[in-house]
């Protein structure tokens, strides 16, 4: 993929190189590690680093701020540990980078030449060079109406309570959509609602609702929310199915990237894609929490760790009455999280088996991920394999790269993080109780059915 652009309008001729079609109904987009931000070139700090915003992001995903008078997306992630993607909106079209996120549904970019951007100083992030949306060189830009049904797909359905003059009395009502304000741990965004143009190659979609956000803490770039809330990109597209593969983090350095493929097909009927395992998506059973329907639930049903099947219990495998529990796919989180009971038993299941090394507690505490081993005296390295086997049978087992990182110095660490009472603010058991980061899902192909409510997936190289 090209370098970070320097400029915001583009020539016509460089779309055709970022996007490819590969048949009338699908397109394809390249994706890959966002390379912003690691403030360090050390190993066990990256991984610490990683191992904290894993964290963080497990939080937000968890306790949503469920405050909705303003918004009702209130979970992001930040934008690192993520994957980016290109998009080119407005006439003539401007393009602008995002982070690919399945955890969140709004899709927002860092917009107008006054984009202020506090806690942005990321080593490699020149912050006068991030891509930013013109709405003023757009001739497509419109600020969304209060009336408009899409400001409440944002807000919910009694915005218009909200909007002087736009009761339900008065039809003429020209108020805009109200600012929306999006928190989240580490960082938040705030700007305004617009209808824009998005354009691909041979196709452009009218009137897309997308974020302009001319404040933010800690986003260098945009974020492309591919959760199920009715304004996310799939949504909004009404995509069939979409999918994804995403490179190797060992590429973090460089242009690699690999494909994400929209596929708004006509009939693709419920036939399966050949090669794939496939498990149902489910629903979150609570309907009031708006941002637990977003999120793509799965069925995790057990654990492999070599000879070892630790079972995930009923109460965390199958989202609740009251919400909590539940597997989701996050493109967004980089290491994968688990509840505590869970991550107890995968951890005990892989010391008592890697028994003859050295349990390495400095790097443990250092990189904030446990087990790690000292390995580096030894000959050869046995893992037990690792499993995630979902309802209906589906198993995903994963490359050793992606569940041990190799430190330097000879020493391995299990890439899962999971809460303790100091993480989560006091709190836990709340929400999903595993989420399926990005790090475990290098060199997959993952296919989101979203006709057949399903998730599908292989192993493959991405690169
Ligand atoms: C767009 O459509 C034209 C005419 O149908 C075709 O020649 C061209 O290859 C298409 N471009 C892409 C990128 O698919
Ligand atoms: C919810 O938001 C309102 C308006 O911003 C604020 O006054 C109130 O304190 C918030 N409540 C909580 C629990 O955060
Ligand atoms: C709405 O606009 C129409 C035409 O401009 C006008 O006749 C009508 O009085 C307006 N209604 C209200 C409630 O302002
Ligand atoms: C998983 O995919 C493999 C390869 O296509 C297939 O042989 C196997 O039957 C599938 N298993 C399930 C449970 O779908
Ligand atoms: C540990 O090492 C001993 C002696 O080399 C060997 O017999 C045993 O199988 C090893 N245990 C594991 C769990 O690898
Ligand atoms: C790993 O073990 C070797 C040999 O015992 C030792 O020299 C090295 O310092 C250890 N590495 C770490 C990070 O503890
Ligand atoms: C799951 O059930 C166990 C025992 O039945 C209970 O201790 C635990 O708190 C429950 N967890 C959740 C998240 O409901």
């Amino acid at each position: 993929m090209a370098a970070a652009p320097a400029s915001w309008l583009f020539p016509l001729l460089f779309l055709s190189s970022v996007f490819a079609f590969t048949s009338p109904a699908t397109i394809t987009i390249p994706i890959s590690p966002s390379t912003h931000h690691y403030s360090s070139s050390d190993p066990w700090k990256i991984l610490n680093h990683l191992a904290s915003l894993s964290l963080s992001r497990a939080h937000h995903i968890k306790f949503p701020n469920t405050n909705v008078s303003l918004v009702k997306t209130p979970l992001f992630s930040r934008s690192y540990g993520g994957y980016s993607m290109s998009l080119s909106f407005g006439t003539p079209p401007q393009i602008v980078k995002f982070i690919m996120d399945t955890g969140s549904s709004l899709v927002w970019f860092p917009c107008t030449s006054r984009y202020l951007c506090a806690g942005c100083n990321f080593p490699n992030t020149d912050l006068t060079k991030i891509p930013k949306f013109i709405p003023k060189l757009s001739s497509s830009s419109k600020l969304v109406g209060c009336k408009n049904p899409k400001c409440a797909w944002v807000f919910g359905s009694n915005v218009r309570s909200k909007c002087q003059g736009c009761g339900p009395s008065n039809q003429n009502c020209t108020e805009s959509c109200p600012p929306y304000i999006i928190q989240y741990g580490l960082g938040s965004t705030a700007g305004r609602l617009l209808s824009e143009s998005l354009d691909f190659p041979n196709k452009t979609v009218a009137d897309f609702l997308v974020g302009c956000s001319i404040l933010s803490t800690r986003q260098p770039e945009g974020i492309a929310g591919f959760g199920r809330s009715m304004e996310s990109l799939p949504l909004q597209l009404g995509l069939k199915k979409f999918s994804y593969c995403l490179v190797s983090r060992r590429f973090d350095n460089t242009q690699v990237s690999s494909d994400l493929i929209l596929d708004m097909g006509s009939d693709s009927g419920d036939a399966k894609t050949p090669g794939l395992n496939y498990t149902k998506f489910v629903k979150n059973p609570v309907r009031s929490n708006s941002a637990f329907q977003e999120y793509y639930y799965v069925i995790l049903q057990k654990i492999v760790v070599g000879d070892k099947h630790v079972k995930v219990p009923y109460n965390l495998s199958v989202p609740q009455s009251d919400g909590n529990g539940g597997t989701i796919v996050d493109s967004g989180s980089t290491f994968t999280f688990m509840e505590g009971p869970v991550f107890e038993l995968v951890a005990k299941a892989l010391e008592k088996q890697m028994a003859n090394y050295t349990v390495a507690t400095d790097v443990q505490k250092q990189t904030g991920l446990r087990p790690c081993f000292n390995i580096s005296d030894e000959k050869s390295f046995n893992v037990p394999k690792f499993i995630f086997q979902f309802k209906g049978g589906a198993k995903m087992q994963l490359p050793l790269a992606n569940y041990f990182a190799f430190v330097d110095m000879g020493v391995v660490c299990l890439t899962i993080v999971s809460d303790n009472a100091a993480a989560l603010g006091g709190r836990s058991g709340g929400g999903p109780a595993i989420i399926l980061g990005n790090f475990q899902q290098q060199n997959f192909y993952m296919e989101y059915d979203l006709d057949n409510e399903r998730f599908g997936f292989k192993q493959q190289s991405c690169a």
